[in-house]
C-alpha cells in the first residue's frame, strides 16, 4: 500500500494517515483549517461544496467536523487519483469529488449550506465573477468561506501579476482586503468579514519525500523571503467570510 500510494507523488496538500503510511504532503493544510474552522459557522448537518478541493483533505476535515455531505471538485486528474486511492480504504458515501472546474458547475443550483473556495479565487481572471458564481451555487442564508492570497497595500487595490508570481503561471491578480470585501459586498453578501490573515512559513509548504520538487523556499528570493523571486511581496493569505441574503 505504502508503494502504491508513493507511486502517485507529488503529494500536495494534505497530511494523510493511511494505516500506518504517513503521506507527509508539500502543504500542512491541517494548519489552514487551523485557521479557518474557529471562524465559521457550525458544520453540523450541513451540504457543502468545496470549489478546488485538490485531493480532499479539507473535504474529510469537513466531514469531521459535522457535515452531512461534502461535494468537492477540481479539475485536477492526479488529484482525482489521489482521492480515489484515498477513498478505496476509507469508503465515505458522503463524498464525492468531481474532476471539473466551477464553470463546469450549473449556472444556478443554489443547494449548499457552505460554499468554500480556498486558494482558487487568485486563479480566475474575473474575480467579481467567481464570487457571483459561488454566490449561485449557495442556498439563501448560506455561508461563503473564501481564502485567497492578498497584498497589502497597491494602488487600486490589486496587483495585476506579470507572467508569474512564486512561480505560479496561472495567478492573474492579488487584491488587498478592502479591495476583496468590496467585491464581495458587490456581489451582493452582507455580513462580510476578514476573519485571519497569514503570511506562509517555510514550514507550512515545503519539500518533502512525498513532494520532491521545488518549493516556497525556492521561490522566495534567497537574500530576503519578505519578497517572491519575482520581486513580490511574499505570499500572505486572507479568510473572508460572508452571508448570503
Ligand atoms: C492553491 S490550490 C488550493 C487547494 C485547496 N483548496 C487548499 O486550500 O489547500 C488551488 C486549486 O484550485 C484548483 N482550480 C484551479 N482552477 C479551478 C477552477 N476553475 N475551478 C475549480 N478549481 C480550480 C486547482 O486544480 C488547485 O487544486
Amino acid at each position: 500500500m505504502h508503494d502504491a500510494l508513493f507511486a502517485l507523488r507529488p503529494w500536495r496538500k494534505g497530511p494523510y494517515q493511511i494505516f500506518d503510511t504517513f503521506i507527509d504532503t508539500e502543504w500542512r493544510s491541517d494548519w489552514k483549517w487551523q485557521r479557518v474552522s474557529p471562524h465559521i459557522a457550525s458544520l453540523e448537518g450541513r451540504a457543502v461544496l468545496d470549489v478546488g478541493c485538490g485531493t480532499g483533505y479539507h473535504c474529510w476535515r469537513m466531514l469531521g467536523d459535522g457535515a452531512d455531505y461534502v461535494l468537492g471538485i477540481d479539475p485536477s486528474m492526479r488529484f482525482l487519483v489521489q482521492h480515489m486511492a484515498i477513498q478505496k480504504y476509507a469508503q465515505n458515501p458522503n463524498f464525492d469529488l468531481l474532476p471539473i472546474g466551477i464553470e463546469d458547475m450549473p449556472s444556478s443550483m443554489p443547494l449548499f449550506d457552505s460554499v468554500f473556495s480556498m486558494g482558487v479565487l487568485y486563479h480566475r481572471r474575473n474575480p467579481i465573477n467567481h464570487i457571483i458564481e459561488l454566490k449561485d451555487l449557495l442556498a439563501s442564508s448560506g455561508e461563503l468561506v473564501l481564502e485567497t492570497l492578498i497584498i497589502d497595500d497597491v494602488e487600486g487595490g490589486i496587483l495585476a501579476t506579470k507572467e508569474r508570481y512564486a512561480q505560479m503561471r496561472n495567478v492573474w491578480s492579488i487584491m488587498t482586503v478592502d479591495k476583496i470585501i468590496s467585491l464581495i459586498k458587490q456581489a451582493g453578501f452582507t455580513n462580510v468579514r476578514c476573519a485571519d490573515q497569514n503570511v506562509t512559513s517555510l514550514d507550512e509548504q515545503r519539500r518533502t519525500e512525498w513532494m520532491q520538487f521545488h518549493s516556497l523556499k525556492e521561490f522566495l528570493d534567497p537574500h530576503d523571503i519578505s519578497k517572491t523571486i519575482e520581486g513580490y511581496p511574499a505570499p500572505k493569505r486572507g479568510l473572508f467570510i460572508a452571508t448570503k441574503c
